[in-house]
């Protein structure tokens, strides 16, 4: 399905930069109320889904405000988080945020990572897939910087299988998520946009197979909350 809300792939970089850029001093906010506190829970599963071995290295794409990359540090304050993100402005939020945690933070494009080949033990993604303007080059990329073995872990909006789910879902998401977020950012545009660029992503199974033709093995998910949140995770 398509929509009019939606920029075309040649649109979407800019797109998408512009409107993280204008949304980035209230993004943290809006996820915490978006999904009932839940989303650094899922954070929090992706990072241990990671496998770090000690001392590891795990590349965070399209970090945002850096909260994976954050969270890694702090659940294995043993390994390296690097952030890499498009947005100067969602990084210069997640730079001032925890200093202490010692997360460096890249600009550079999840399309072509300035990283080296098996340069990093895993590499994952919160919320980017839906985003970017190819999704079968993003995981290449991100196979690409893994070492062989490593993990490359996906967080992303799903579509419930469950029909009720699925009506409540979209309410929620299609009527509520633009008010609030309208309210909380000043931008109800962006939060028009967000449940607008799920219509033509993938389900779960058809995001498994892209992940499978880059390359990647023994590629499996998990759903969360009712079916609406997937984490994806393959190997290299
Ligand atoms: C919804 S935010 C997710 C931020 C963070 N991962 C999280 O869990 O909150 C999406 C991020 O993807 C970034 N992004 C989208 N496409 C990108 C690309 N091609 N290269 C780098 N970053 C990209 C945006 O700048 C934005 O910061």
């Amino acid at each position: 399905m398509t929509s009019p809300v939606l920029p075309t792939p040649e649109e979407k970089p800019q797109y998408v930069r512009d409107m993280f850029a204008r949304i980035s001093r209230r993004y943290d906010l809006m996820n915490r109320i978006m999904t009932a506190g839940q989303d650094q829970r899922w954070r929090r599963m992706v990072v241990e889904m990671c496998n770090l071995p000690p001392g590891g290295r795990l590349l965070d794409v399209a970090t945002g405000t850096g909260d994976i990359a954050y969270m890694a540090r702090h659940l294995r304050p043993d390994i390296e988080a690097v952030g890499v993100d498009f947005t100067f402005e969602m990084l210069a939020v997640g730079r001032e945020k925890a200093p202490e945690l010692g997360v460096p933070f890249v600009q550079g494009d999840a399309l072509n990572l300035p990283f080296a080949d098996d340069s990093f033990d895993a590499a994952c993604s919160g919320f980017m897939m839906r985003n970017v303007a190819d999704i079968g080059s993003a995981f290449a990329e991100q196979r690409r910087v893994v070492r062989s073995g490593g993990r490359v872990v996906c967080l992303e909006i799903t579509h419930p299988r469950f029909t009720p789910w699925r009506k409540l879902f979209q309410f929620y998401f299609f009527h509520v998520v633009p008010l609030v977020g309208g309210v909380i950012s000043g931008a109800r545009d962006a939060y028009t946009y967000l449940p607008h660029s799920t219509l033509p992503f993938p389900d779960a199974e058809g995001l498994a197979e892209i992940m499978r033709s880059v390359g990647l093995r023994n590629v499996h998910y998990r759903t969360l909350m009712f079916g609406t949140v997937a984490i994806h995770i393959g190997e290299k």
